[in-house]
């Protein structure tokens, strides 16, 4: 499968921007969070709106995270157990369970064409990674007597950065192959050291099967980005480029352009004259983009729709170089411009 970067739209929204533009800039698949729609608007709504492409108006693909990350990132009193996440719900502090039957539940009111299992990303890597296998059984039961079975359900790998624990995982995993649509590989993106993070996705993506996607959770530095493409991953997503889009920080093949430095004041050209996105194309100034970020929410949209486009733009170069054989120039060519002092 050919590389694809997935924006995410957390709240079924990409922050400051309506589906029609997403869908205007190119973008075929998005990334919803389980936990967050599950609060809010909550399964009756979507339900009532007929899932949730129908409700955010979004014609093409959609994969929703399981919601366990996010309860263990963001909510401290989350507790794991057997069962699944307890956690106190923030708006009414009424203890919740979030168990793996639950979480494919939501999605399947969601309505996502692909759905994570729930995972286990609790600091005991070893204990976590032995729930998550299990917890990936109870997950493919639930959906396979759903009736729900156009909907794809990926396996996370787990394990930290141990390498027999990765291995373990990934034989486990495996072996359920032909009961799952995908892979992917979690438990990173928390500020590892590179050759670390690069080890475990080797060592993942040699293993998994071919003929499954392999999709690197939470990762969203174009640098990342093509050095997990040049190790066989085909998906990843990550707030990064839009969230740091609305700190106005623009992203180019010449490294990221911090928008409100004053030395952009005057600076009459676009962010990068090559780049199609409408900001871009429209003619708009890094000057006027430095003068509105601060000011004017437009500013944040204008930046985040050519940040959406870059990280297109960077894995549509890769996928070209792929079927061109010419990915190891790509990669050359990449990186001597993205690390240059060009900018
Ligand atoms: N997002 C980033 N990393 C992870 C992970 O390990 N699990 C899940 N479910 N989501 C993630
Ligand atoms: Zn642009």
């Amino acid at each position: 499968m050919l590389p694809t970067f997935m924006p995410v739209a957390t709240q079924a929204a990409i922050k400051g921007l309506t589906a029609h533009q997403v869908e205007a800039l190119g973008v075929s698949l998005i990334l919803n969070n389980t936990y967050h729609l599950n609060l809010r608007p909550g399964i009756q709504v979507l339900k009532e709106a007929g899932g949730a492409h129908e409700f955010q108006g979004w014609r093409h693909n959609l994969l929703t995270d399981s919601g366990g990350f996010q309860l263990v990132s963001l909510n401290k009193f989350t507790k794991i157990t057997e069962e699944g996440a307890l956690f106190a719900s923030p708006f009414t502090s009424e203890p919740t369970m979030l168990t793996p039957e639950e979480s494919i539940s939501i999605q399947h009111a969601i309505g996502s064409d692909i759905m994570m299992q729930l995972d286990d990303v609790g600091p005991r890597v070893g204990e976590a990674m032995w729930r998550t296998i299990r917890w990936l059984d109870r997950c493919i039961e639930f959906h396979e007597k759903s009736g729900k079975r156009h909907q794809n359900l990926f396996a996370i790998v787990q394990g930290g950065i141990d390498h027999e624990l990765r291995d373990q995982c990934l034989e486990e995993m495996i072996k359920r192959k032909d009961r799952v649509a995908g892979y992917a590989i979690g438990g990173l993106s928390g500020g590892e050291e590179k050759d670390i993070f690069w080890r475990v996705i080797k060592q993942c993506a040699e293993k998994l099967p071919e003929d499954r996607p392999r999709y690197s959770m939470g990762i969203g530095f174009a640098e990342d980005l093509l050095v997990c493409v040049a190790l066989g991953v085909d998906m990843a997503d990550c707030v990064f480029p839009t969230r740091t889009a609305r700190f106005g920080v623009a992203l180019t093949f010449q490294g990221p352009l911090n928008l409100r430095l004053s030395k952009h004041a005057e600076d009459m050209r676009p962010v990068d004259e090559n780049c199609p996105c409408p900001t871009c194309a429209d003619g708009t100034s890094r000057a006027m983009l430095h003068h509105i970020i601060t000011i004017e929410t437009a500013g944040a949209h204008a930046v985040t729709q050519h940040n959406i486009v870059f990280q297109a733009r960077v894995m549509g170069g890769a996928r070209e170089a792929i079927i061109g054989g010419t990915f190891p120039a790509y990669l050359k060519r990449f990186f001597a411009s993205y690390f240059g002092d060009a900018g």
